[in-house]
């Protein structure tokens, strides 16, 4: 496939097309929307648990299928203590199991967490340990809490004498760990005799993102946050659909307190069988308000995706009767109260007791995720109205199926455009050649009909689901390609996401990933350093940018888009060089006086299409910042080294 490519390039270059482009400063044309490239986070590859969601304790309620599951018991001899598995679950429906430890001897006896493929531990840095205990026999009991590497070296240590008592409490401990350690595991051993009752086992590093407790991995969401994105996209994605109905995404399960929330498997656990991954829950730490929460940190509008009672029609394809929807509705009209609505009301009253009482605003919300077929325009209709009669100026987001053609994408985008929807949700996963050949999709789109959402989109190196994507520069490089289409028609695309977001190396499931970590790193790829030059550099409103009166979309191998950017009041060109060769094309820029001889280029180049990123090569395929400078006048020559996207900003007035 790398080889058709690399023809396709070579053959564009044979041919004798003009470099002559012309870029209208004058007309100024549609507006850029603010949200026009944001982010799509799915608890996928490990992205929530094992990921963003800081918690080091894998399966810290005992709430995984297998109880143990990521437990190990240590003891001197065989019967110095003893584990039980307790289930309250009508006492305690959405938490109810937790173990009572005994200890009976003189002999050490503990239990070991193994973390999400190990815990990643920092020298120098604190780690907050917590858990509740209820005494069962004896109050002698205490912790000795250890960090331990691989080899058996000890990182940190800790004693916690839990206070003691019949009724359930919270006890907190902090551990300095004098070492670095990415595959950490923490011990605890009983000391004294008795038994204990043990539930919600925690361990944060004390720094997270905004050094909220129990908060996010700070280096992840500053990877976020450096892309300043227009939205977040959440939480899915297939898993908003669940596998079957009872495995959906339901928001109420993912706020208040954190052990109140009742923990699910998640549905990529099994998906694929050459990636299984049998340790995969949800336990909704990152659960919607530290969703809104992110959202707002990092300037992003929230765009909630919500199960539109339909299960994803790649496995169960289960949907709900169309006069049982209404829970499902009122689950979409609480989370718009949750987001928006008085403290007065209970919603928005749960949202305050979180500790936010100002709403989140929120403006808009997906209903379904990737549905097709006449269920989803039942469901959309029976939605819309309910959603709309409520809250007219919540604009809705409409799926047209997972595929951008064929039959299942025409009868949506047919339908739903004649029922005016709001905007329609376009997926495409397709090989770098589709990108490049489809760079001019939307030129002929109706002005008029609804806004377009490219709500998950990747170029693939294989296949789609192959295990052997990869993240490379020719993926890359096309994307940024077709990018140029989306911003020269921000008329009617107004919203742009890659999917998926996160992967850990030892946990994911699907690839390519935006962004790529283990316990202690992260990196993004080169597909993530060319959506964050263009959300980085979008600019206000789309000025045109011809060769010979034709958008620029692939002649030559050369594609490109063009805004203002009111603020600065610069011209912002997105040059994208698809060809082996570097090219110097000969820009007029008409509409201003003379130009002041001095730009920047802004480039991001790879020494080979098959050239990626990694946690030990971290920022090989990134952007470097060059001026350049030209005689004055309204003519300018770029060079653009072979496979490169440039930006080149140059001041106008
Ligand atoms: O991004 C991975 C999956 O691809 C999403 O969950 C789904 O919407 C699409 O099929």
């Amino acid at each position: 496939m790398k080889r058709l490519l690399l023809c396709a390039f070579c053959l564009c270059q044979a041919s004798a097309f003009s470099q002559d482009l012309t870029v209208r400063a004058d007309r100024p044309g549609a507006a850029i929307s603010p949200t026009m490239w944001g982010i799509f986070f799915e608890d996928i590859n490990m992205a929530a648990d094992g990921g963003l969601y800081a918690e080091l304790v894998k399966n810290r309620s005992f709430e995984f299928n297998a109880p143990l599951m990521g437990w190990k018991e240590h003891s001197t001899t065989p019967g110095d203590g003893s584990i039980l598995v307790l289930n309250r679950g009508e006492e305690n429906p959405a938490n109810p199991r937790y173990v009572r430890i005994s200890h009976i001897t003189d002999g050490a006896y503990g239990l070991s967490n193994e973390g999400f493929r190990g815990m990643g531990i920092k020298k120098d840095e604190q780690y907050h340990f917590s858990i509740w205990t209820r005494m069962h026999r004896g109050t002698g009991i205490g912790l000795r809490l250890e960090l331990v590497g691989p080899d058996g070296q000890k990182i940190a240590t800790a004693r916690l004498k839990p206070a003691g008592g019949e009724g359930w409490q919270k006890d907190t401990v902090s551990l300095a760990a004098g070492a670095t350690e990415p595959k950490a595991q923490l011990y605890m051993w009983i000391e004294g005799q008795g038994s204990i009752d043990v539930d919600m086992v925690s361990l944060f590093p004390h720094h997270t993102w905004k050094e909220r407790p129990g908060g996010l991995r700070a280096d992840l969401v500053q990877l976020l946050a450096d892309m300043k994105p227009g939205f977040i996209r959440f939480p899915g994605g297939c898993i908003v659909e669940g596998r079957d109905l009872s495995n959906r995404y339901q928001w109420k399960n993912t706020v208040g307190k954190v052990e109140d929330r009742k923990l699910i498997i998640n549905r990529w656990n099994t998906e694929f069988a050459h990636r299984l991954t049998p340790d995969y829950f949800q336990s909704f730490g990152l659960g919607f308000f530290e969703y809104f929460q992110l959202a707002e940190d990092i300037g992003a509008e929230p765009l909630p995706i919500l199960n539109c009672g339909m299960a994803c029609q790649f496995n169960t394809a289960e949907v709900v009767a169309a006069d049982e929807l209404g829970p499902y509705i009122q689950d979409a009209l609480d989370l718009i109260e949750f987001a928006n609505g008085p403290v007065s009301g209970k919603w928005g009253g749960l949202r305050a007791a979180m500790g936010h009482p100002e709403p989140f605003h929120l403006k808009m919300m997906g209903v379904g995720n990737e549905q097709w077929g006449p269920q989803y325009v039942e469901h959309y209709t029976i939605f819309t109205k309910a959603i709309k009669d409520k809250y007219p100026d919540i604009r809705l987001v409409n799926s047209v199926g997972p595929n951008p053609d064929g039959d299942l994408f025409n009868f949506l985008n047919d339908t739903l455009r004649k029922l005016h929807a709001d905007i329609l949700d376009e997926h495409y996963y397709r090989q770098p050649e589709w990108f490049l050949q489809n760079a001019g999709r939307y030129d002929h789109y109706d002005r008029s009909g609804p806004k377009i959402f490219a709500g998950e989109y990747a170029a693939q190196s294989k296949a789609v689901v192959s295990p052997q994507n990869k993240n490379d520069w020719q993926c890359a490089l096309s994307e940024a390609a077709y990018m140029t289409g989306l911003e020269r028609n921000a008329d009617v695309v107004q919203m742009a996401s890659y999917a998926p977001l996160f992967a850990h190396v030892e946990g994911w499931q699907w690839t390519p990933d935006l962004i790529w970590f283990d316990n202690l790193r992260s990196y993004g790829t080169p597909n993530y350093y060319v959506q964050k030059i263009f959300s980085a550099n979008k600019g206000s409103v789309v000025v045109p940018l011809s060769r010979a009166g034709a958008p620029l979309e692939g002649q030559n191998g050369l594609y490109g888009s063009a805004t203002l950017d009111n603020k600065t009041e610069e011209l912002v060109l997105k040059l994208v060089n698809t060809t082996d060769r570097p090219m110097n094309p000969s820009i007029r820029v008409e509409g201003v006086k003379k130009l002041p001889g001095r730009a920047y280029n802004e480039s991001i180049k790879a020494t080979g299409l098959d050239k990626t990123n990694s946690l030990d090569d971290p920022k090989a395929v990134s952007s470097k910042k060059e001026a350049i400078s030209f005689r004055k006048g309204n003519v300018f020559s770029p060079v653009l080294l072979p496979y490169s996207v440039n930006v080149v900003r140059i001041m106008i007035h």
